[in-house]
């Protein structure tokens, strides 16, 4: 007998979203001198939510110079201290809020209520609470005495974790003592300017923080604008390189965090039941949008036939749909141009001889969707062995020795995640040691700790976000 779940739609009542929102530029909300303006949509009904301001380079440049501003009058001026206990108001109201922000995260992105009230929003608080304790503290990090600040720096995020990504560039900044100017992803615009409302609350002085919607033109903008003097990019490493190339050769720091093909290396010892949890968690998490999924799984030969049984079993209980109903587990992909692109990966790994599972799942007429997928056959040189699809789908790759593994997890571009399942302590040190990857998870993955840095190696980008070493990158200096 098989029992279906009740629909437990969470209500959105708790948000209020405008019709057309204006930038958040020096403490208040202001219209573009462009007048342009472009939709965001739920990407689970393809509903319009609101219409978001395209900033052009003059609104950037009022933004810079609102920065700047309050960079040399208020902001350099207040002890860390002082700094703290914004970040801990920041920190406060972002808990007090969090159902509002998990919400309306929800409904602008497509990822399920579940996630977004479970990691992102606690998450982004805890990244504010993290930081809020460094504020005070910098003279201690490590970092040389009395460390000094950038100054304005532009900040530019992608839409997989609008809330936590901004969380990620915001709180360090203001903890070390700079201003802000930042860009979110023009698919998921809504919990930033919900965020610039917290600015507001909070008392932040005005000018702080900046908050610009738009899209690659915007964030152009800000890359090439003289009065930034350090810029910080998550995104894709097609646009990482081009941002890369317009700060060469000025004088702007650079952080760049961009994609990965995570290797997930199953060994053969490995607790069977807790793998499968886990490379579930690993690739099918947030629809797959992740920069370090664990999307090439490596699975030791001897234990493949068992593992994949036991993988497709636990993917048929995955619950596709309304990313507001507290059963779903993967919600609607974020755009139709995202689609399109898992489409086309997926049918290049049709098209390679590769084989394609899924399990049977009815998916909503209107909206985004894809079905969690798997890929097995697939060698080395497939195209869906080697670039980020960034969806929910795995690549299955199989090894008979550790060190085949180690070789095939290290034979990408990338460098950013991988993990290590086995019952030896001592296979996890042997392993680590030699994976090129700058995170690295043994029996679990995509955990995630404020306190913990993260960033990669190679086209994977430059620079660690969070910990003691993310806040080198928001301080002038040469800490490497
Ligand atoms: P994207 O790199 O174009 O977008 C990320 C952010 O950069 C957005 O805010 C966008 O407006 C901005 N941007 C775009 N062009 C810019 C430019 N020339 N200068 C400054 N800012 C610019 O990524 P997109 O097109 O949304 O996704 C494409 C692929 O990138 C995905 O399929 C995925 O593989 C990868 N990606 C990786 C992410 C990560 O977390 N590392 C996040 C988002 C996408
Ligand atoms: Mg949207």
């Amino acid at each position: 007998m098989k029992f279906e779940y009740a629909p437990a739609p969470e209500s959105t009542a708790i948000v209020d979203i405008k019709p057309e929102y204006e930038l958040f530029i020096d403490g208040k909300f202001v219209a573009s001198k462009s007048g342009k303006k472009f939709e965001t949509i739920n990407p689970a009904n393809e509903k319009v939510l609101s219409r978001v301001t395209q900033a052009s380079a003059a609104d950037v440049d009022r933004a810079v110079k609102a920065a700047t501003e309050a960079y040399r009058k208020t902001w350099s001026k207040l002890s860390g201290a002082q700094r703290g206990k914004y970040l801990f108001r920041i920190a406060r109201i972002l808990q007090e809020r969090a159902r509002e922000f998990a919400v309306l995260e929800s409904m602008d992105n497509g990822k399920p209520i579940r996630e977004t009230r479970d990691t992102d929003i606690p998450l982004a608080a805890a990244h504010f609470f993290y930081h809020a304790g460094w504020a005070d503290k910098l003279d201690y990090a490590g970092l040389g005495d009395n460390p000094k600040p950038h100054g304005v720096v532009g900040q530019i995020i992608p839409w997989n974790f609008p809330m936590l990504m901004l969380a990620w560039k915001v709180a360090p900044a203001l903890a070390t003592g700079n201003t802000v100017v930042l860009k979110p992803a023009e698919t998921t615009p809504l919990t930033a300017l919900l965020f610039a409302e917290v600015c507001q609350q909070a008392d932040l002085p005005k000018g702080v923080v900046n908050i610009l919607t738009g899209d690659g033109l915007t964030g152009a903008a800000i890359v090439n604008h003289p009065g930034i003097n350090k810029i910080a990019f998550t995104g894709s490493t097609e646009v990482g390189k081009i941002i890369a190339k317009s700060v060469a050769g000025t004088k702007k720091a650079l952080t760049l965090e961009l994609g990965g093909k995570g290797a997930n290396i199953i060994f053969e010892d490995a607790p069977i039941d807790e793998t499968v949890e886990g490379i579930i968690n690993g690739i099918y998490f947030n629809q797959g949008h992740v920069c370090c999924a664990g999307s090439r799984l490596l699975v030791q030969e001897n234990i493949k036939d068992e593992l994949l049984e036991k993988l497709k079993r636990r993917m048929s209980l995955i619950r596709v749909g309304d990313p507001l109903d507290k059963n779903t587990d993967l919600g609607a992909i974020n755009s139709a141009a995202q689609l399109m692109k898992i489409r086309e990966m997926a049918e290049s790994g049709d098209a390679e001889g590769a084989e394609r599972w899924s399990p049977q799942c009815n998916l909503p007429e209107k909206g985004f969707w894809f079905p969690p997928t798997f890929f097995t056959g697939v060698s080395q040189a497939h195209r869906i062995a080697r670039e980020e699809i960034f969806g929910p789908v795995l690549s299955v790759i199989t090894f008979r020795t550790p060190s085949e593994a180690i070789e095939k997890a290290n034979n990408t571009p990338y460098g950013l995640s991988a993990g290590i399942w086995t019952d030896k302590g001592s296979r996890i040190l042997w392993s680590a040691q030699q994976l090129k990857a700058g995170v690295i998870w043994a029996n679990t993955f995509n955990k995630f700790d404020p306190a913990s840095p993260f960033g990669g190696y190679k086209e994977s980008g430059w620079g660690r976000e969070g910990g003691r070493h993310g806040l080198a990158a928001y301080l002038k200096g040469d800490f490497s």
